[in-house]
């Protein structure tokens, strides 16, 4: 029924959205202006340079695109060393368990993520060798919703989108999920990514039946 499985990070794997947070609210302070754990949430799945035209917008501010691109890095070198002293402790429940059962059932696994940093963070949390593939910000032009960043996971694992499920906790990857042909499992709440085949609050709730249950509804 299935042969691969899709892992969105941020918010699946791990929650680095409080790095985030600190890092785009001390550039913010330093630009004048706050910086909230609201508009914070709106960011989630949104890559970097997105993120920073929003948070811009929110200030009321331009910038140009050279200011933006030097504004951008500052704000990206606090974050990387926040994620520098990430420890395996810090993987979100359930996740480490469902990587071995996956591959001990012989299921592909791969990473999706609209993140630069992916590789780091999966290497400091200690769970990068139970990947297959890895598709991240690096490797991958069209933000989601675009389905790229998945299309280009089920390709580097070789399997049919049909056949590949993907996590995600952000609608705009939900969505991303659907657009590339595959099933999806929301990670976090039921009125917000209700156009998934099924959502639970972590990946502690999923199991290999669950999974085969999303291909006989
Ligand atoms: C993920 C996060 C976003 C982040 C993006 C880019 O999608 O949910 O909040 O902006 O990755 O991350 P990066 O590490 O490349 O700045
Ligand atoms: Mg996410």
């Amino acid at each position: 029924v299935f042969e691969a499985c899709i892992f969105d990070l941020d918010g699946v794997i791990v929650d680095t959205a409080v790095y985030h947070f600190k890092a785009w609210k001390r550039l913010a302070n330093e630009l004048g202006f706050n910086f909230t754990e609201a508009q914070n949430e709106k960011l989630k799945g949104i890559s970097r340079v997105k993120s920073l035209e929003l948070i811009l917008a929110w200030g009321g501010m331009e910038k140009s695109a050279e200011e933006q691109q030097i504004l951008a890095t500052r704000k990206n070198e606090w974050y990387v060393d926040m994620i520098h002293h990430m420890t395996p402790e810090e993987i979100l429940p359930g996740t480490k368990e469902l990587l071995d059962n996956l591959r001990a059932a012989g299921i592909k696994t791969a990473l999706g993520s609209a993140s630069k940093n992916a590789t780091v963070i999966l290497e400091k949390v200690g769970i990068l060798p139970l990947f297959d593939a890895l598709v991240d910000g690096n490797t991958v032009s069209a933000s989601k919703p675009d389905p790229e960043v998945f299309l280009k996971g089920a390709e580097a694992l070789g399997i049919s989108p049909a056949k590949c499920i993907v996590f995600e906790d952000a609608i705009a990857g939900v969505q991303a999920a659907k657009a590339a042909g595959m099933k999806v499992v929301g990670i976090g709440e039921e009125d917000v990514l209700g156009e998934a085949d099924l959502v639970v609050s972590s990946l502690e709730q999923i199991d290999l039946q669950t999974l085969t249950n999303l291909y006989s509804k």
